[in-house]
C-alpha cells in the first residue's frame, strides 16, 4: 500500500466536545478539532478521514473497515478504552497500526479510567495534551513513513 490514508475514530460523547465537562475537555468543539486536525495533515502531507460514534458496532466496524484503505488509525475510544474487549479484539484483527489518544490525563483521573484494555494491541498511547495528543499521533505517524521510527 502505497498511499498517505489515516483514519481518525472518536468514539462516545466525543460529539460533545466544547459542551461536554469544558474543564476537563476544554470549549473546543468536534468541528474544531477535525478542522485543526485536517489543517496539521496538511502540513505532513497527509490524508486524514475522520469518523465519530457512539456505538460499540459502529466503532468496530470502522476498524475492520480501514484494512487496506488506511495506514493508521488515530483512536479515542472514550469510555469504552476502558473496558470494550470487542473493541480490542476488533484492533487485533486488523493490519492496522493504532494508536490510542485522550484528551484528559487519564492515568491522573478515576481509578476506572486509569485502565485501558485496548493498549495492548495498539502501538502506543498518547494522553493529556488536549488536540495536540491526536497531532502528536499524527506526527508519529508521519516519522513511521518516512522510516523515522526508533
Ligand atoms: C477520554 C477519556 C475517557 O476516560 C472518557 O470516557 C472519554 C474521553 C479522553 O479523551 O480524555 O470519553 O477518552
Amino acid at each position: 500500500m502505497n498511499n498517505r490514508n489515516f483514519l481518525v475514530i472518536n468514539g462516545p460523547n466525543l460529539n460533545r466536545l466544547g459542551k461536554r465537562e469544558p474543564g476537563i475537555y476544554g470549549a473546543q468543539t468536534m468541528e474544531d478539532l477535525q478542522t485543526e486536525l485536517v489543517l496539521f495533515s496538511k502540513e505532513l502531507f497527509l490524508d486524514l478521514s475522520f469518523e465519530q460514534s457512539n456505538n460499540e458496532g459502529d466503532l468496530i466496524d470502522l476498524i475492520h473497515g480501514a484494512e487496506n484503505k488506511f495506514r493508521g488509525i488515530v483512536l479515542n475510544a472514550g469510555a469504552y478504552t476502558h473496558y470494550s474487549y470487542a473493541i480490542r479484539d476488533a484492533i487485533a484483527s486488523v493490519d492496522v497500526p493504532v494508536i490510542e489518544v485522550h484528551l484528559s490525563n487519564v492515568h491522573a483521573r478515576e481509578e476506572f479510567r486509569q485502565k485501558s484494555v485496548i493498549a495492548p494491541v495498539t502501538i502506543g498511547q498518547i494522553s493529556g495534551f488536549g488536540f495536540d495528543s491526536y497531532k502528536l499521533a499524527l506526527q508519529v505517524f508521519h516519522n513511521q513513513l518516512k522510516g523515522d521510527t526508533l
